[in-house]
């Protein structure tokens, strides 16, 4: 049975005591909290937090997720941060492709080839995100759109190294919204990419990939979009930056 993930995106928000705040409050929540055995929770902190996180996270039933890596090894990026450095810090997983980082960053469909690539050879799990912008939507292009972002992303790995990739589908008229897709939106979106992993790696990967939703997910719609026999789960932006809210989603399968 395919892993159910809920993975919160913290963005660029909170100052160092703020997080250590919002993780003592998560922990605390953890602590009275049955999750399903089958969920796993990640927290995406930015990278000054991480390693408070990662520590955290020793004594807690969560694990850590960079935001961003490095399409590149190492040596004279400045300000950039390799998966090297990810993998030193024993990060288990990295938001890779998110549409804020292709939006206002310039990331390509080849530069998160890269980056996954540098994911899986410093061991961390890449979490890809892909989705169509609304003007895209209403021209009947999503498909069109998510395809080429997969493919373009991630068909040049291996079996063995595709089957370390989560997918997050994510419209980005649903993100920061408050606009969330219907359950039946997410669904065949995330049935089409299914389709697609298995079109290129055959049935077996594609009944393992972990395909997670994103926008506008929150602790009111997460279960009928969790409902859907693809959305295996959320990658949770506003709503992860509230203890309760983040915990709820979680428990929301
Ligand atoms: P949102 O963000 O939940 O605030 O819409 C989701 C995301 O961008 O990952």
């Amino acid at each position: 049975m395919r892993k159910h993930i809920v993975a919160g995106n913290w963005k660029m928000n909170k100052t160092f005591s703020e997080a250590d705040d919002l993780l003592n409050d998560i922990m605390e929540k953890l602590e009275s909290t049955t999750l399903d055995k089958n969920t796993q929770l990640i927290v995406c902190p930015p990278f000054p937090f991480l390693e408070m996180t990662s520590d955290d996270s020793d004594d807690s039933y969560f694990l850590v997720g960079a935001q961003n890596v490095s399409d590149q090894e190492v040596g004279a990026y400045t300000g950039e941060v390799s998966a090297a450095m990810l993998e030193s810090l024993e990060i288990d997983y990295c938001i890779v492709g998110h549409s804020e980082r292709r939006a206002y960053y310039h990331e390509t469909d080849e530069i998160v080839a890269r980056k996954v690539d540098q994911l899986l050879k410093h061991n961390l799990k890449p979490i890809v995100c892909c989705g169509e912008v609304l003007e895209e939507r209403e021209a009947g292009k999503q498909c069109e759109v998510v395809r080429k972002q997969i493919e373009e992303g991630l068909f040049h790995l291996t079996e063995e190294q595709f089957s370390n990739v989560i997918i997050a589908y994510e419209p980005v008229w649903a993100i920061g919204t408050g606009k969330t897709a219907t359950p039946d939106q997410a669904q065949e979106m995330h049935a089409f990419i299914r389709s697609l992993i298995a079109g290129k790696y055959g049935d077996a990967v594609a009944e393992e990939t972990s395909i997670l939703y994103g926008g506008s997910c929150k602790p009111s719609n997460a279960k009928e979009l969790f409902a859907n026999k693809d959305v295996d789960g959320g990658l949770i932006g506003g709503a992860s930056l509230k203890a309760e809210d983040f915990i709820d989603i979680a428990t929301a399968f």
